[in-house]
């Protein structure tokens, strides 16, 4: 590294330090790393090191860094048409909301519309308000460990209260209702034996009117819809048996409350289906989608609702609206990436590559017992970081495998490397694993040592 960008980097962390408010970042490592090129599934700082990035911005960079058909999409349409107020119509905004409202439609066997918004927060506002538009209700149900953003309305239903606890009151706080984590179940159930224990516990919320939720006389639930991540994302890739969300669903209609499935981090075959909720047979009422729609390229979110909840009819004009809404930078990346998804075959792809993730992590279990958990569908992978008895969980050792990773200096195959982890879950333990979908047989395999490396090193601290 010249002296020259040595100097560069501290004066520009210093100003950091000054200038840049902490709220907006997560500033998890001590060692705080800049960053100046990103490729394909690298990362280089301004070292010019290496690294492996198995998180690709949490699910946002699905396609690769610099994928090179999405960025000559978003310069093409910076050359034509780069702004556009959402008052006027563009041809992209069109056809993406169609693709997405024609594929829902053959995939549900129910008509919808999209609406377009900026940041998955935004979108998930948005379904508030059809929510609230077609209920006249404000009360919702959502698990714990449910992440659906930090904006105000968003963070009601989001569970930690980490989140809340400095920004005062909120009227609106969802009824949080355990999530199916039967590696850690919250009622000290086994999977095996316990007849959906869980689900049994919700039904008994509506036996009485004295457990607060429904009026019989009247057969009226106070709550408007539950909120899901089908595969629970920031609380640590955790995948439901087979059946509960068919159980919960038979539940939601008895008691007419509506589904929504929040997809901001699953959606766009990060499981390997178009939306993780595919995996589970039941339809939802609305879907909020984000992320990897433009490859986290210029941002676009947006939710999708059964024609009943957003026709222009109850949900008219500007009933949510914002400037960037429908940008026309968005849309056109946000069609492409799903143009790239009907002409590929993720279905199998991300299918077999996460499975050779999983086979190899299982291997190295078999080594390492601190590796408590290992699990996946698609290429939503966790691997759950343990105390040597392989179940208390250790976010010790993750966060020194974290820090390891960051300080770049893996070596495998004779060259120095960092590794790009991501930590989630509700004890902070689990590496929430999201490669690119075009990652390799033999990246998989660098990947994978490098974090067996990582892991010895940590280990040995
Ligand atoms: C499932 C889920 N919902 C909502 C959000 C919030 O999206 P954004 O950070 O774009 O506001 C996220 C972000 O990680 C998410 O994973």
């Amino acid at each position: 590294m010249s002296g020259v960008k040595r100097e560069n980097t501290r004066e520009l962390l210093e100003m950091e330090s000054k200038y840049c408010s902490w709220g907006d970042t997560v500033h998890y490592s001590k060692n705080l790393k800049i960053f100046e090129r990103a490729e394909d599934i690298y990362l280089y700082d301004s070292e010019g090191k290496e690294y492996l990035d198995l998180q690709m911005w949490y699910s946002a960079a699905n396609f690769g860094y610099k994928n090179k058909r999405l960025n000559d999409r978003l310069k093409s349409q910076l050359d034509t048409i780069p702004q556009l107020a959402c008052q006027y119509l563009h041809r992209e905004k069109i056809e993406l909301a169609s693709k997405l409202a024609i594929m829902n439609e053959e995939k549900f066997g129910v008509k919808g519309r999209v609406h377009f918004n900026v940041g998955g927060s935004a979108a998930v506002e948005d379904s508030l308000k059809l929510v609230r538009n077609a209920t006249g209700k404000n009360l919702m149900f959502a698990f714990y460990g449910s992440y659906h953003g930090r904006t105000l309305a968003v963070s009601e239903i989001t569970s930690s209260y980490r989140y809340r606890r400095r920004f005062g009151h909120f009227s609106n706080r969802a009824n949080f209702v355990p999530y199916p984590y039967c590696f850690r179940c919250f009622y000290g159930q086994k999977k095996e034996s316990c007849g959906f224990y869980c689900i049994k516990q919700f039904a008994k919320l509506f036996e009485t009117e004295y457990y607060s939720v429904y009026d019989a006389k009247a057969q009226a639930c106070e709550f408007a819809a539950f909120y899901i991540e089908s595969i629970q994302g920031t609380c640590g890739y955790i995948v439901p048996p087979e059946g509960y969300f068919k159980e919960l669903k038979k539940i939601l209609d008895m008691y007419k409350i509506l589904l929504v499935d929040d997809e901001i981090q699953m959606g766009f075959f990060r499981t390997g289906k178009f939306w993780a909720i595919e995996h589970f047979g039941i339809k939802p009422d609305i879907i909020v989608f984000g992320k990897a729609m433009t490859n986290g390229l210029n941002p676009l979110s947006g939710v999708w609702a059964k024609e009943e909840l957003i026709s222009p009819d109850v949900f008219p004009a500007g009933s949510t609206h914002s400037t960037f809404s429908s940008n026309t930078l968005g849309t056109a990346v946000g069609l492409e990436v799903v143009k790239i998804i009907e002409e590929a075959d993720f279905e199998k792809t991300v299918n077999e590559k996460g499975a050779y993730f999983v086979k190899r992590f299982k291997a190295l279990q078999k080594k390492y017992p601190e590796m408590g958990d290992v699990d996946g569908l698609g290429l939503a992978l966790r691997v759950e970081m343990c105390e040597h008895d392989g179940f208390t969980p250790s976010r010790d050792l993750a966060n020194r495998m974290f820090e390891i990773g960051l300080e770049g200096n893996l070596s495998v195959g004779g060259k120095k490397r960092g590794l790009i982890l991501d930590i989630g879950g509700y004890h902070k333990n689990i590496f929430t694993i999201a490669p690119s979908f075009y990652i390799t047989k033999e990246e998989t395999d660098l990947a994978v040592d490098l974090f067996e490396e990582c892991l010895k090193t940590a280990l040995k601290k």
